[in-house]
């Protein structure tokens, strides 16, 4: 096996971006962009692909997201990323999203997210992606699910891709 190759457990793919809410992430009343908070939720979600994969990567798909509470401008917003299941040239992360207000000391969860990444090399062709290794409960559950999700969205690409 290559060294690129060789299993990786989940934690070495977990990362964590914090973003400090300002006017212009904002609506006029002062609540976050549902489209700024995709764009951090996209990044997140790249910082543990690159991590884990330790290769350039794309965006393939982004499934469907909630978004449970408002975040206001001055909100402490924190997003945590990890694999939680490579196929072959692609992988699923997951993303959470918490709010944080330091003045109440609070935190919320705002929004859930799994998105699927790609690797590709230097002149974009796809490469495969070492396997991750789920050492917890909790990431032994995310890495069935995962499994459970991509027959899911398999489908779902194949019913859009057939001629009507
Ligand atoms: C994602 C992309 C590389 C897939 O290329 P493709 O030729 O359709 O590739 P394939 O159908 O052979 O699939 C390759 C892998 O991607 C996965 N994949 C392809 N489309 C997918 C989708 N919509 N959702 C989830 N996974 C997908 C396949 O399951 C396969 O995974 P595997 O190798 O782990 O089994 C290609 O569509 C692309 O470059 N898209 C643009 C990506 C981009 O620019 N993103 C930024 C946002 S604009």
């Amino acid at each position: 096996m290559s060294d690129h190759l060789i299993p990786r457990p989940v934690r070495d793919s977990q990362s964590e971006m914090a973003e400090i809410v300002l006017p212009n992430d904002a609506n006029p009343l002062g609540a976050l962009l549902g489209g700024r908070l995709m764009h951090w939720i996209d990044l997140a979600g790249a910082m543990a692909a690159h991590r884990h994969a330790r290769n350039h990567v794309v965006t393939a798909s982004v499934d469907h997201i909630d978004f449970l509470v408002p975040v206001r401008v001055g909100d402490l917003v924190i997003l945590r990323s990890s694999v939680n299941r490579v196929f072959h040239t692609s992988m699923e992360v997951g993303v959470k999203v918490y709010v944080e207000n330091y003045i109440a000391d609070t935190a919320q969860h705002v929004a859930s997210a799994h998105l699927t990444f790609v690797a590709i090399d230097a002149v974009g062709k796809r490469v495969p992606v070492p396997p991750v290794i789920p050492e917890t409960e909790d990431q032994r559950q995310r890495y069935d699910d995962a499994g459970r999700r991509r027959e899911i969205r398999r489908s779902e690409l194949e019913r859009r891709r057939k001629p009507r």
